[in-house]
């Protein structure tokens, strides 16, 4: 089957920070864990480049926003490979296939009839690029968002009938209970629709930077639906010479709760009057918060990943963020707290189980992975392994990116009793005061070695460096998806030095 996954695209009104790294990680597990079921993936992410946010910031830095543009796009297609991530595309929105395709598609809307003039007044947000409702607004005409004052606008505007979508939206959530996750969310989005849709500009006049409305040269398409287009516009030009669009579209998005209405309530009417088909589903991600703000550049109490990646690898970032704060809400994240995850669970319940395993099948066994039969006691329990591969493609399947790798990381606690409870070396001495091996430690030897074989492939999508390590060191040339005891003994297993190595104190700020 195929499997269309997208990323928001990144306002390049700034360097990239943890908050975007964020939203592209947890694409970027779905995208690899579907691979590793078998299924035709398509990754997408890049960068929103028209609009206020960039023409603002570009403004008070003395620059074009074609110049400013320019220079942040490759700071975000940069951070893609440093965070692991395995996109299959990276779009901009200056791309001018996109900038085509955006105007082909608006054409059509407006020949479909669902497009006229108007004038509009009320508050808009220029960071959010977003006209505010009143009941939207923050104390003393504020963005909620931006703790900025909202600016009060009118302007002649074409409009977009969304209003006149309202019934088919409301059809759309009865018949898909699951197209907006979490449930909070579609509440959410859904009650807005009930609340009554208002038409939305469609256009801005031309004072900011953007595409050109096919029709009226003298404005430019509204950013948001330049911005919503390019998770279709991608797939006409992603690859020379081919379209993707009946392969991969509709696809399924994973986005922030502040952009919720543009992507739960604008895109699927933009898209039923465009004659696309509305996404498969989309799942929405809550705040990292920084001492309990939202980390964001205007706040500036931003973590630069970056410089934790450069400190403890991409994996342990990677990790963190979906170990720490559950997918879907809003957490809090610090420096103190990584640290200590990074110690207690990645170093020394993983790192350790990995690396005493391969010791003991070293010096016990001369590195060959006995051949037995898996220890029925660790298949047992809310914490055995039977089923696990199961359970986990069951919560991926629904973007359950914390409960699946708690799940996982119980087993990996699991294994490192099963070592405390059978005390392989005492397996080991009695079998040397014996003479000759012991049944006994090779089902203990090959049910480590297999445990951590299939933990270490579901535990890939998540930390893809530290996976390929211990597989080619567990002597496993396949990545996808194994149940327990798959897999029989007989192989050598390889070197492993430390899998999340000790780090030094930060230096001083
Ligand atoms: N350009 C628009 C999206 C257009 S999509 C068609 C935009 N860009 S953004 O750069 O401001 O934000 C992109 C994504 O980053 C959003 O999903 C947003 O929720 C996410 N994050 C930004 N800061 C964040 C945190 N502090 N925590 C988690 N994610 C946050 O909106």
């Amino acid at each position: 089957m195929s499997y269309y996954i997208t990323t928001p695209i990144y306002y390049v009104n700034a360097e990239p920070h943890l908050g975007h790294a964020y939203s592209t990680i947890a694409a970027d597990i779905l995208a690899r864990h579907m691979r590793q079921r078998g299924e035709d993936v398509f990754f997408l992410t890049g960068t929103d480049e028209h609009g206020e946010p960039v023409a603002q910031a570009a403004e008070k830095l003395g620059l074009e926003p074609r110049e400013l543009a320019d220079r942040n796009a490759p700071h975000f297609r940069e951070l893609m490979p440093r965070i692991n991530a395995s996109n299959d595309f990276f779009i901009r929105t200056t791309d001018p296939e996109h900038e085509a395709k955006v105007r082909e598609i608006v054409q059509r809307v407006h020949d479909y009839g669902h497009v006229y003039e108007g004038s509009y007044e009320g508050w808009y947000c220029p960071r959010c690029a977003d006209f505010k409702t009143e009941s939207e607004l923050g104390e003393g005409n504020t963005c909620p968002i931006h703790k900025i004052p909202v600016e009060r606008k009118r302007e002649e505007n074409w409009f977009f009938r969304l209003s006149a979508f309202q019934e088919q939206l409301e059809r759309l959530y009865a018949e898909r209970p699951d197209f907006v996750r979490p449930a909070a969310r579609y509440n959410e989005a859904l009650s807005f629709i009930e609340g009554g849709l208002e038409d939305v500009s469609l256009s801005r006049p031309k004072l900011t930077w953007g595409v050109e409305l096919p029709w009226d040269p003298s404005q430019v398409i509204y950013v948001w639906f330049d911005a919503l287009l390019n998770y279709v516009t991608a797939l006409s030009y992603a690859r020379d010479g081919e379209d993707l669009t009946e392969r991969f579209w509709p696809a399924f998005h994973i986005i922030g709760k502040d952009i919720l209405k543009f992507h739960a309530v604008y895109w699927p009417a933009f898209l039923l009057a465009a004659g696309y088909e509305v996404p498969r589903r989309m799942f929405i991600h809550g705040f990292l918060l920084m001492e309990g703000h939202k980390m964001s550049k205007s706040l500036g109490n931003v973590l630069d990943p970056f410089e934790v990646i450069d400190r403890f690898g991409a994996d342990a970032l990677r990790y963190y963020c979906f170990r720490e704060v559950p997918f879907g809400r809003d957490g809090s994240v610090s420096a103190a707290g990584f640290e200590a995850r990074y110690e207690t669970e990645l170093a020394n319940e993983y790192g350790n189980l990995a690396s005493r395993t391969l010791a003991m099948v070293g010096q016990f066994r001369d590195g060959v992975v006995p051949d037995a039969a898996p220890d029925p006691a660790l298949l047992e329990g809310a914490d055995g392994l039977a089923g696990l591969d199961e359970a986990v493609r069951d919560l991926l399947d629904r973007a359950e990116l914390t409960q699946a790798l708690e799940q996982i990381w119980a087993r990996v606690r699991r294994l490192n009793r099963y070592v405390e409870e059978t005390r392989p070396w005492d397996l080991a001495k009695q079998e040397a005061d014996q003479g000759g091996a012991g049944d006994r430690l090779d089902a203990v030897l090959y049910s480590l070695a297999e445990g951590l074989r299939v933990l270490a492939l579901l535990l890939h999508a998540y930390i893809p460096e530290a996976g390929d390590r211990l597989l080619d060191a567990l002597a496993e040339p396949d990545r996808g998806l194994a149940a327990f005891g798959s897999r029989a003994g007989g192989q050598r297993v390889g070197e492993l030095p430390p899998l999340f190595p000790k780090i030094e104190a930060a230096p001083a700020a």
